[in-house]
């Protein structure tokens, strides 16, 4: 399978499982926008849980807070988002399609870089056992071209962005001879910055001075607490202030499933420390992170950090974790030391002071911020493709599993009656009354036993539990491990016990303590 099939195949498994659906769906759909249904919504309460606990629960320093989606627009003014969060945008005269002109000119340096790994595979192919892929490519003329094509436009590029030059975008756009997909013409519009944040009115105030934006990131509601956080809870510095809530960004290139949508969650923690100490802080926060990441047991070799060499002006280091996406790897969270940009701007904008004293240094100061902040819907897009596994079994049958870590499994217990007679279902259902106050648990009496093993496989529930005619006489179950389907034969008053060793968030909270 490859990795577009896999993708694919994974996203018609979210929707027929009832993980995740197109928003609005029998009105055709809203754009890079989504549901969650009945087993998404859980997956994400569990990775929601699992970072809230991390950072909350694990950490004596670190609070969380739950500010308003809704903040006074000048907010928006400080952090710099009305003034540069922008994306440059050109359309299409023939087809109407409004693109991003980055996006495609890295569209077209993906093509060029698809045909220079075409012609290697048929030097592979032409040339055997002998073929020197190195040797190829510093030599063939046709490689090299492209290569030299690649360099050039990257080249005009980066400094066209770095310079904000609208026009030398759209001029490369012009010399690299691309086309609208849709209409197949070089018809283009000029090149115009297009600010990604949403507006909207506020009821009892009319006009320009009535707009208010739904906030394109969780942060600023924690910048803006800064103080009233600080006092309240007696923090002292260094400490976190973290976060879980929407965000909002009208994105123009929206694809690839849920990882860029319009409307989506994020989970970001703003850690304030003495000026002189965020370096330290920040390799710290940065092996955390990864720590995190890792004990989900996909695979370390699905995360690599990218260090950002171009810093933005108010950070002093940055960089990004990313995931091996079926699509490649990708930004799955952003750490960043953020100096004491976002507190100085609100303090300059505000004219409040949002200083801090430290009692151990007797200076007033600023604190300077380590920022990490993760996406919950690509975190939830990593668990699932991580996830996901075709498998043919011994006996030649085919499975669909969703190998989640139990942890965050939505349905942690399965309780299966043999049949539904004889008594069964009522002791099926007695045990699932002792489940199901600590666990999400299913409770399943139609079709074979080998057909609902396989529906509990296709949604990841780690164990399922069989009741059959013995049980009502020995009071013992069938335990089925969904990795193993290894079967055993378990007492029934054992079963809170196991479940708990198997499931609990605990022992994965540990592992990242
Ligand atoms: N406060 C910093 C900040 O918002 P960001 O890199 O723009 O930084 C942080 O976003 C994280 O939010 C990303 O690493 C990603 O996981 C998630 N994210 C950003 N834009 C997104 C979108 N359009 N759809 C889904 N997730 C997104």
């Amino acid at each position: 399978m490859t990795q577009e099939e896999l993708f694919k195949n994974l996203i018609a498994h979210t929707k027929e499982y009832g993980f995740i659906f197109p928003s609005s769906e029998i009105y055709d759909g809203l754009g890079a926008v989504y549901d969650y249904g009945q087993l998404g919504s859980e997956l994400k309460n569990n990775i929601k849980r699992y970072w809230w606990d991390s950072m909350v629960r694990l950490n004596e320093n670190i609070v969380g807070i739950d500010s308003a989606i809704f903040m006074h627009p000048k907010i928006w003014e400080a952090s710099g988002h009305v003034g540069a969060f922008n994306d440059p945008l050109i359309d299409n005269k023939d087809s109407k399609k409004r693109y991003r002109a980055d996006v495609l000119l890295e569209d077209y340096i993906a093509k060029l870089e698809e045909k220079i790994n075409k012609d290697v595979e048929k030097g592979r192919k032409k040339f055997g056992e002998a073929f020197d892929e190195e040797q190829f490519r510093a030599t063939n003329p046709n490689v090299l071209r492209n290569a030299k094509k690649i360099e050039a436009c990257r080249e005009r590029m980066v400094a066209a962005l770095n310079a904000n030059d609208l026009d030398a975008l759209k001029q490369l756009i012009l010399d690299c001879e691309i086309v609208c997909p849709i209409s197949g013409t070089k018809n283009w519009t000029d090149v115009r910055q297009f600010n990604l944040m949403f507006s909207t009115q506020l009821g009892s105030v009319s006009g320009e001075s009535g707009t208010i934006y739904l906030r394109p990131e969780t942060a600023q509601g924690i910048f803006v607490n800064f103080l009233n956080v600080q006092k309240t809870g007696r923090m002292k510095v260094p400490f976190g202030i973290a976060q879980i809530g929407k965000a909002f960004r009208n994105e123009i290139v929206a694809r690839q499933f849920i990882f860029r949508m319009r409307e989506f969650e994020q989970m970001e923690m703003q850690f304030f420390v003495r000026p002189g100490e965020e370096l330290k802080w920040f390799a710290k926060w940065k092996e955390t992170r990864l720590a995190w990441h890792k004990a989900l047991g996909i695979g370390d070799e699905k995360y690599r950090y990218h260090d950002h060499e171009k810093l933005a002006h108010y950070a002093n280091a940055a960089t990004d974790i990313e995931f091996d996406f079926p699509f490649g790897f990708k930004e799955l969270e952003g750490i960043h030391s953020r100096t004491d940009f976002d507190l100085g701007r609100h303090q300059e904008f505000s004219g409040k002071k949002l200083q801090y004293f430290d009692p151990e240094t007797n200076e007033s100061y600023v604190p300077y911020v380590i920022e990490t902040s993760i996406g919950v819907d690509r975190t939830v897009l990593a668990v699932l493709s991580g996830a996901y596994a075709q498998e043919t079994l011994e006996n030649g049958e085919e499975r669909v599993v969703m190998k989640f870590h139990p942890a965050l499994a939505p349905v942690k217990v399965a309780v299966l009656p043999l049949v539904k007679k004889d008594g069964l279902p009522e002791l099926a259902r007695e045990i699932m009354s002792s489940l199901k106050y600590e666990y999400n648990c299913q409770y399943d009496e139609k079709d074979s036993i080998g057909k609902r093993y396989r529906r509990q496989d296709a949604i990841g529930t780690p164990l399922c539990v069989t009741i059959d005619h013995e049980s009502l006489n020995d009071r013992c179950v069938t335990l089925r491990d969904r990795d193993t389907m290894q079967q055993e034969r378990v007492p029934i008053e054992k079963l809170a016990e196991i479940v708990d060793k198997k499931v609990n968030l605990k022992y994965l909270l540990e592992k990242v303590r």
